[in-house]
């Protein structure tokens, strides 16, 4: 039986909304919205934690709108599409509060729309069709359009379809569109080998790869930031807001630059998003990434912007970089989703100035902080939109060795 509706009142990290009960319960009710008044059937109990599975929103939150995507019901992708796009900035920044322990709310620096500004998209191939994963299930859900997607990368979808259908070869498994703000390039990955021809006809799309292997024309991009072009080749991961993107490094460089760095080291540098920028602005960068492909990538980006002198680059994973083999003065940490764990410990073991710690997954980040922070000061955390219309949020944390 259902209980007596309870108005939930705050966003989750997970994206679960959730409510203190007078009793001190937490309860936490996934697929509700923060200002919905819903009834829910208790699901499992941790401690004070109580999960719960919706019955019923009884009075919608005022930020609760109908998604105009008409996958909306089935798909998987945009948990957070009922949400009213203005209410993001208030929720994330009451979350990224409570995650970090601060008592005011965290800013954040929220995206212009919630439409059309996802430059890569990942989607599966099943009989012949385009889909991505359902809402909470591994099934196949069918999609014609994807909102999020930059224009660009929507133009091209009923092509893409139209090709894949003509295909049909059940070794097709995912395709990325990705997108540098113009022009499209379409990434192929298999489960076995393809039937004869395949390639040729998926060549009719324009830049194709299968994987790292070009099949038609230059699936390389080469995106914006700030007034740098950063080369991507067809695996390497960018981030997936292009002008939130700029926001981000610019925020980042400049909190790195104002204490007057003599060398930089950046930490899961990736195709050289902070690197590059930071080069151009006079000082000397060492990249640490695990993917080589994305090191080449980084090497021909600093040629491009006539700062190859000023980055130096390993292509190691950060755990095994001895970081203490050069002296720096400024660390940016840009980790996977898991987090920095101990790299984090050993980087303010060389007592830098500065620390910016980028996280996708501020949950991971806010654990790392609370192992590893010693005697350094967190003295400013912001939020960067990254993600509209899902409960992903991009957190980044400065931190300060004591004077
Ligand atoms: C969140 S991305 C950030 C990349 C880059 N800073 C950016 O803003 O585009 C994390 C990067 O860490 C790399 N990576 C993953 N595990 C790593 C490890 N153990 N050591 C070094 N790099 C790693 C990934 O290849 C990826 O490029």
């Amino acid at each position: 039986m259902a209980t007596d509706p309870v108005r939930l009142t705050s966003l989750r990290p997970d994206g679960t909304a959730s409510a203190r009960l007078d009793d001190g319960t937490f309860l936490q009710v996934p697929g509700a919205l923060p200002g919905d008044e819903v009834t829910w059937h208790p699901g499992r109990r941790r401690g004070r934690v109580q999960h719960a599975e919706l019955d019923r929103v009884v009075t919608p939150s005022p930020d609760r709108i109908a998604p105009p995507c008409p996958h909306d019901a089935a798909c998987g992708g945009c948990d957070l599409a009922p949400l009213r796009h203005p209410a993001r900035g208030p929720l994330f920044g009451a979350m990224l509060a409570s995650v970090f322990r601060q008592s005011d709310p965290v800013p954040v620096l929220t995206a212009p729309s919630p439409d059309g500004h996802r430059a890569r998209i990942s989607l599966r191939i099943q009989d012949g069709q385009l889909g991505y994963r359902g809402a909470g299930t591994h099934a196949f859900v069918p999609i014609t359009t994807c909102r999020i997607a930059r224009p660009e990368i929507q133009q091209v979808l009923p092509a893409l379809q139209r090709v894949v259908a003509t295909v049909s070869d059940p070794a097709l498994d995912r395709v990325d569109v990705r997108s540098d703000g113009t022009g499209v390039a379409h990434v192929f990955h298999t489960t076995g080998p393809v039937r004869p021809g395949t390639f040729e006809q998926l060549a009719a799309l324009g830049d194709v790869a299968h994987g790292r292997t070009v099949i038609a024309g230059d699936p390389t991009r080469w995106l914006p930031v700030g007034e740098h072009r950063l080369r991507a080749s067809p695996e390497a991961f960018y981030q997936v807001h292009l002008e939130q993107n700029a926001r981000l490094v610019d925020a980042v460089c400049r909190r790195i630059l104002d204490v007057q760095p003599e060398r930089v080291l950046d930490l899961y540098a990736g195709i050289g998003n902070f690197s590059i920028p930071l080069a151009a602005s006079g000082v000397p960068v060492v990249a640490v990434e695990i993917g080589g492909a994305a090191l080449k990538d980084l090497a021909a980006s600093a040629d491009r912007a006539n700062v190859s002198g000023r980055v130096v680059t390993h292509a190691t994973p950060a755990e095994r970089y001895d970081v203490s083999r050069e002296p720096f003065d400024a660390v940016v940490l840009d980790p996977p989703r898991a987090g920095a764990g101990i790299v984090l410990e050993r980087v303010l073991a060389l007592r830098p100035k500065r620390v910016v710690y980028v996280a996708c997954q501020p949950t991971a980040a806010a654990r790392d902080l609370h192992r590893h922070l010693g005697d350094y000061r967190l003295t400013e955390v912001f939020g960067v939109d990254l993600f509209p219309q899902t409960h992903h949020v991009e957190a980044v944390m400065v931190l300060d060795r004591p004077r």
